[in-house]
């Protein structure tokens, strides 16, 4: 295994319980949403690549979850749980009805591997993931401010990685090529997604839960005080939060 994997598989590790409480229940349930409706035509089983604690197999009503990490896994109550790398799936060759990944692809150091092993164990292939350049959200840009005040810095090491990741697959062309390369026809869309504002403590927790090793570097209870300050400081109209993402589908070639 890679550095950058071991270092993200032990960072969710980590973070598990509070991914599971803030992230998974204040925004990963809204953003999933796109990618379950793009699957609703499925008959049989989905695999659920990079499951997390289960956004998205939760809307699914038959679906495998697998993920890297142990801890995160075990807060998935999905009944059927592997533990695996996206790049090294461990079942045979069309196993599945879909494969499919909520905000998974981003972790991946190589995404082109992940979708070619999706593409190998089924027939058709859904992604979703966050559309690059973010536009600009005032109270993530508030919560930054105040970790980078407190920390040195807003991302860690592992953050930053994730963070470029992400841009490198954030696009209609980046999600519309792996899909391509992996033999599949693609079909590729911007959407816009709705998470209902969970109020300022709810989003500097969910903010918090993805804090990572520069957690221990800082006094947490402060941070989050001076995070809440700052977020309970902005506009109501800069609240609403319509984030970009890009949706990708393809289908093996009959
Ligand atoms: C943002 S979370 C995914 C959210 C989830 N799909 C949902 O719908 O709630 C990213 C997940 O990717 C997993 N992950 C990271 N690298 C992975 C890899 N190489 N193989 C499998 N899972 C991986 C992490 O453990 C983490 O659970």
């Amino acid at each position: 295994m890679t550095d950058i994997k071991r270092d993200i598989a032990s960072s969710y590790e980590a973070a598990a319980p509070e991914f599971t409480r803030y992230a998974d229940e204040h925004v990963y349930r809204y953003l999933a949403e796109p990618l379950a409706d793009s699957l609703r035509s499925v008959s049989g089983v989905v695999l659920d690549v990079a499951s997390g604690p289960g956004a998205l197999a939760r809307r699914l009503p038959n679906s495998v979850a697998l993920d890297i990490s142990r801890g995160v896994l075990a807060l998935n109550d999905a009944p059927d749980k592997v533990q695996a790398d996206a790049e090294h799936l461990p079942f045979p060759n069309d196993s599945f009805a879909a494969s499919a990944s909520a905000f998974g692809i981003n972790h991946f150091p190589s995404p082109e591997r992940a979708v070619q092993e999706m593409a190998r164990v089924s027939l058709f292939v859904a992604l979703i993931t966050w559309k690059r350049p973010e536009t600009p959200y005032p109270p993530a840009d508030a919560v930054f401010g105040v970790i980078e005040r407190h920390c040195g810095q807003a991302r860690s090491r592992t953050g930053e990685a994730v963070e470029r990741m992400t841009t490198d697959v954030g696009s209609e062309h980046a999600l519309e090529a792996l899909l391509f390369a992996a033999g599949l026809d693609p079909t590729v869309a911007t959407i816009t997604a709705s998470v209902p504002w969970p109020g300022a403590e709810g989003f500097v927790d969910y903010r918090l839960s993805m804090l990572g090793s520069l957690a221990a570097e800082a006094d947490l209870p402060r941070l989050r005080n001076d995070a809440v300050a700052a977020v309970k400081a902005l506009a109501p109209e800069a609240l609403t939060w319509e984030p970009r993402l890009v949706l990708g589908l393809g289908r093996r070639p009959t």
